[in-house]
């Protein structure tokens, strides 16, 4: 068990927020947990308790007064299920990419058009996370987490996940209420490509890579391209991936959009609902690379807001807030962050 008070989470955010923690703990097994919740119980009773992955998807709006768990949990063990289907247990402190390529290393096929994402695999279970026609919750088999209140361990299906588009019960009824410690993911040894989306056949295309030879490394390497040119890398530039969620509306309101707006993409979601990007709606209002203070609007993605440096999250969360004034007087609609604004 690590802790560490009056502790800077700069290396904890990837928009790069110098704030601090009251206390940060991390712990590397379930054991371990136990005696950090013990821990949280007699030193800190009372206190606001926040447990983060990555970091990648956090908005800190100011110093948090209270204690920041992260877990260390590593390790991939994998079970044959079937001839051709395999089960991973992952710790949920391993990193996302990290997994990915073990993953297609291995031809254990699903992840690859997850490439790149940022962040931990403990946090995939609780957000979701989606790219390129691929969502964590298509893979997922189950969750293993331990109440922080009680210290008790429960095992969560995948319907008890109640996951949907970037939402899990993680994130709503059970929201700061358990820790994910594993995640197991079912995975295929048979290869099916999923191309469909966002200009990954087009790319593959263009390096002249026949479809029957396909291989996941190679819908990993366009997809990691496709991101690089679309999306700035934390490491350089402060951001948390998209800011906003696509709103999904129902027919109707699509259909009176479409009408205005001949050329707005779109993705149907069921019957009665469609998904609309949200960075073409920021676009639309004209706000692709511009910048209010320190905070900016990607210029190459508009859903994606950036720190130009030394930004605070007021600060950019005064630029989501003009760009939601926007949104909502072209378009009626709110849209909401998909980031997790703390404070
Ligand atoms: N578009 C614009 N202008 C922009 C941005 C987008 O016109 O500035 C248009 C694009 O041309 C395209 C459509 O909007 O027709 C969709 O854009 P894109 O394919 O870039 O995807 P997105 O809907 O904006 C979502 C995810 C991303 C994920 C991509 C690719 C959400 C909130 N975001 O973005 O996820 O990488 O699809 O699958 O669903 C993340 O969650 O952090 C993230 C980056």
């Amino acid at each position: 068990m690590k802790e560490i008070t009056n502790c800077s989470l700069l290396r904890y955010n990837t928009f790069g927020f110098d704030v601090k923690a009251r206390c940060m703990m991390e712990y590397d097994s379930e054991e371990d947990l136990q005696r950090v919740l013990e821990r949280v119980r007699t030193a800190y009773a009372g206190c606001p308790v926040l447990h983060i992955g990555g970091g990648s998807n956090l908005l800190f709006r100011t110093d948090f007064d209270g204690v920041v768990l992260h877990s260390a949990i590593r390790g991939i063990t994998c079970d044959s299920l079937t001839s051709d289907t395999v089960r991973l247990r992952v710790g949920a402190g391993v990193v996302w990419d990290e997994l990915v390529a073990y993953c297609v290393e291995h031809h254990y096929c699903g992840l690859e058009n997850l490439s790149l994402i940022p962040g931990e695999v403990g946090a995939s279970a609780v957000q979701n996370i989606g790219a390129y026609g691929a969502e964590a919750k298509d893979f997922i088999s189950g969750v293993e987490a331990v109440e922080l209140a009680t210290g008790e361990k429960r095992f969560f299906s995948t319907a008890d996940c109640r996951y949907a588009y970037r939402q899990s019960v993680f994130k709503q009824e059970l929201r700061g209420r358990y820790a994910v410690t594993y995640v197991w993911f079912d995975l295929s040894t048979a290869f099916v490509p999923n191309l469909d989306y966002g200009g990954i056949r087009r790319e593959l295309e263009a390096e002249g890579i026949a479809t029957e030879h396909l291989r996941p490394a190679d819908v990993r390497r366009v997809v990691m391209n496709i991101r690089r040119s679309k999306l700035p890398d934390p490491a350089q530039t402060g951001n948390a991936g998209s800011f906003f969620m696509n709103p999904v509306v129902e027919k109707s309101v699509y259909e009176e959009w479409i009408r205005r707006y001949p050329d707005m993409p779109h993705y149907e979601v069921d019957t009665e609902h469609v998904k609309v990007p949200a960075g073409w709606m920021i676009d639309r209002c004209g706000w692709k690379g511009r910048s209010l203070g320190r905070a900016a609007v990607h210029d190459k993605q508009a859903l994606v807001l950036v720190n130009r440096g030394g930004a605070s999250g007021a600060e950019v969360l005064a630029l989501s807030d003009a760009i939601r004034a926007s949104v909502r007087e072209k378009f009626g609609i709110d849209i909401r962050p998909e980031v997790n604004i703390i404070g």
